[in-house]
C-alpha cells in the first residue's frame, strides 16, 4: 500500500518576505511548531512513514528539524523542558526521512518529478505543508488517512478539494467532475487558476494528493503551462483524460498559512482550540 510521502519545500515563500530571506516558509511556527511538522504528523498518522523533501537552497533547517540535536538534548535532559521535544523525537524515531534537490524553481509539477528518485515506481502521497489541515482529535480522521482510505477502494490519483468564494479562483487549480457520490467526483476537466469568469466549478485543488507513479512520464510529457511552470494540474488532466483521477471533498478545516491571513487564522485557531487545550 502507500507507505511515501513527498514534501515539495524548494519554493521561495515570497509572500512572507522577509521573513522567508534566509529561513524556509516551511519552518514558520503555528504556535509552537513548524507548519512542516504538522504535514509530517498528519502523514505518519495516516501510515506514511517514508518522508522525502524536495529540497532547494537555504531550506537546511527543515534537514536539521528532523534530526537529533545531541547538544540541545544534552542541555535540557533531566528538565520541565524536555517534554518539548517529545513530538519531534518520536518522529525521529520512527520516521524514515530522505531529501533531493530541485535545481530549478519551474513549478510544482517539476517539484514533484524530482522527487521521483526518492519515490520510485508505487503510489505516494503529496503535502504541500503550508496548506494546514486539521482535523481535531475529537472529530475524525486526518485528511491524508480519508484519502488513503479511498485510494484503497478506488486505486487511481486523488486530489483534495474545496468550495472557494468564485473571485479566488485566480490562486488555484480548478476542477470539473461528475459526482460518484456526495464529495466525491470523477474529474472531467481541471484548469490551473483561472479567471472567476472562466472557472468551471467553486471546487478548488489543496495540498494533498494521492498520486500513481505513471505521474512520472505524464509530468515529463509536460510543457511549461500557465505563469511558465511545469504545472502538476497539467498533468493530471492527461491522467483523467486516459484512466481516472477523483477529487474528494475533504471533511476538516484547511488553513492557507502561504498567505499572511490565513498563517494569522491558523496560528489563531490553533493557539484556542489546541495549545491552550493541552495546557489546561
Ligand atoms: P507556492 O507557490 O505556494 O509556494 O507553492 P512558494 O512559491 O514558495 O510561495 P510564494 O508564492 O512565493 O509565496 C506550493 C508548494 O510547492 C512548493 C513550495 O515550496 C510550496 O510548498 N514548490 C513550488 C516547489 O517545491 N517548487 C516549485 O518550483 C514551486
Amino acid at each position: 500500500m502507500i507507505q511515501k510521502c513527498l514534501f515539495p519545500v524548494a519554493g521561495y515563500g515570497t509572500r512572507f518576505l522577509p521573513a522567508t530571506k534566509s529561513m524556509p516558509k516551511e519552518m514558520l511556527p503555528i504556535v509552537n511548531k513548524p507548519l512542516v511538522q504538522y504535514g509530517v504528523e498528519e502523514a505518519v498518522a495516516a501510515g506514511l512513514t517514508k518522508i522525502g523533501f524536495v529540497t532547494g537552497r537555504g531550506k537546511r533547517a527543515i534537514a536539521d528539524h528532523f534530526d537529533v540535536s545531541f547538544e540541545l538534548e544534552h542541555q535540557i535532559a533531566g528538565t520541565d523542558k524536555e517534554n518539548y521535544l517529545t513530538g519531534i523525537r518520536t518522529l525521529i524515531d520512527t520516521v524514515n526521512f530522505s531529501f533531493t534537490r530541485q535545481n530549478k524553481m519551474l513549478g510544482l509539477g517539476h517539484a514533484i518529478l524530482s522527487g521521483e528518485t526518492l519515490i520510485g515506481d508505487e503510489p505516494f502521497a503529496v503535502v504541500l505543508a503550508d496548506d494546514l489541515c486539521i482535523v481535531l482529535d475529537e472529530e475524525g480522521d486526518g485528511v491524508l488517512s480519508q484519502m488513503v482510505k479511498l485510494y484503497k477502494q478506488f486505486r487511481c490519483s486523488i486530489v483534495a478539494i474545496e468550495e472557494v468564494p468564485k473571485q479566488d479562483s485566480p490562486k488555484y487549480g480548478i476542477i470539473a467532475g461528475s459526482m460518484i457520490r456526495e464529495g466525491l467526483y470523477n474529474i472531467t476537466d481541471m484548469v490551473e487558476k483561472p479567471k472567476p469568469e472562466e472557472a468551471p466549478t467553486n471546487l478548488a485543488i489543496i495540498g494533498r494528493y494521492i498520486l500513481t507513479p505513471d505521474i512520472f512520464d505524464l509530468i515529463r510529457q509536460t510543457p511549461p503551462g500557465k505563469n511558465g511552470e511545469i504545472q502538476i494540474t497539467d498533468a493530471l488532466l492527461k491522467q483523467a483524460q486516459n484512466g481516472c483521477v477523483l477529487a474528494y471533498q475533504f471533511k476538516g478545516r484547511r488553513f492557507d498559512c502561504g498567505s499572511v491571513p490565513g498563517f494569522i487564522e491558523a496560528t489563531n485557531f490553533c493557539y484556542q482550540e489546541i495549545f491552550c487545550k493541552q495546557q489546561s
